[in-house]
C-alpha cells in the first residue's frame, strides 16, 4: 500500500494531509525520512509520524467457530458468564460475533472485525441463509409445517416464508426433527417459530451460516475462513473485495 493512503487508512490524516506531512519530512519507515508519498509499505514496516509509532490498519480477520452449547454470542459478559470469546482467545483482533446464538444452541458462528461486511451478512436486505437442525416435542402434522413455512405472526409481525423439512420422527421418544432455512435472524426465531405451532424446541443446532458448515470442524473449535469463502462472503451481499 502506497505511504500516503497508509496513513490515510490508519487514522492519522486525510490523503492530501498525508502527503504533506511526508513531503515535509516528517514520516520515516524503518527510521529512514520518507519524503515519497507513493512509496510502498506493508504490515511490517514501523512507520512513524514526528517519531511517534503509528499503529496499521487492523488486520480483517474471519473465524468460523463450532459453538457448543453454554457459551453465550457475545464478547463481554457482565454475569462472568462463558462467552464465545473465551473460545477465541488468541486472535489478536477485536472480532465479535456476527449474529447471535443463544446459549444453549450450538453450530456455525462466524466472527469477524469487518463491520461493513457483518452489518450486510446480519440485515434481513441480504436474505442470508441459515440451516438449522431442531430437534422439537411431538409429531408435527403438515398442517403445522406449512403454517412455519408460510409465515406466522410472532410479536406482531409475520416471519418472511421458510423451507422445512421433516427429517426424522420418533414416536417412541415423541419427538422429531426439522431441517429449518431461514433468511432473516429475528432473536430466539426459530423456538418461537416452533413454539407457535405447539412444537417447543428441545435442542437446537445451526448447519450452515451463507452456505458455511462446520465440516470437521469439532465442537469449539475455530478456523480461519480462506480467501474464497471470504470472497463468497462479499458477493452475496453485493459487496466487491
Ligand atoms: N433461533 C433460535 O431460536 N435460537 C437461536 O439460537 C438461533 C435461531
Amino acid at each position: 500500500m502506497r505511504l500516503a493512503k497508509y496513513l490515510a487508512r490508519a487514522g492519522i490524516a486525510s490523503r492530501r494531509r498525508a502527503e504533506i506531512l511526508i513531503s515535509e519530512g516528517r514520516v520515516t519507515v524503518n527510521g529512514s525520512i520518507a519524503d515519497k508519498p507513493q512509496l510502498k509499505v506493508g504490515e511490517n514496516d514501523m512507520i512513524a509520524v514526528d517519531g511517534k509509532i503509528i499503529e496499521g490498519p487492523e488486520k480483517k480477520v474471519y473465524l468460523l467457530l463450532n459453538k457448543p452449547q453454554g457459551y453465550i454470542s457475545t464478547v463481554h459478559d457482565t454475569h462472568d458468564r462463558p462467552t464465545v470469546a473465551d473460545l477465541v482467545r488468541d486472535t489478536g483482533a477485536r472480532i465479535y460475533p456476527v449474529g447471535r446464538l443463544d446459549a444453549d444452541t450450538s453450530g456455525v458462528l462466524l466472527l469477524t472485525n469487518d463491520g461493513k461486511l457483518a452489518h450486510r451478512l446480519m440485515h434481513p436486505r441480504f436474505e442470508v441463509e441459515k440451516v438449522y437442525k431442531a430437534w422439537i416435542e411431538g409429531l408435527p402434522q403438515k398442517k403445522s409445517l406449512d403454517l412455519m413455512r408460510r409465515g406466522l405472526v410472532i410479536e406482531g409481525k409475520k416471519t418472511v416464508p421458510a423451507s422445512i423439512k421433516l427429517l426424522k420422527t420418533e414416536s417412541e421418544n415423541n419427538t422429531a426433527l426439522l431441517e429449518i432455512t431461514l433468511v432473516e435472524g429475528r432473536k430466539r426465531q426459530v423456538k418461537n417459530m416452533c413454539a407457535a405451532v405447539g412444537h417447543p424446541v428441545r435442542a437446537l443446532r445451526r448447519e450452515s451460516f451463507a452456505g458455511l458448515k462446520a465440516g470437521r470442524l469439532k465442537k469449539g473449535d475455530y478456523r480461519h475462513l480462506d480467501q474464497q469463502e471470504i470472497k463468497n462472503l462479499y458477493h452475496q451481499v453485493g459487496l466487491q473485495i
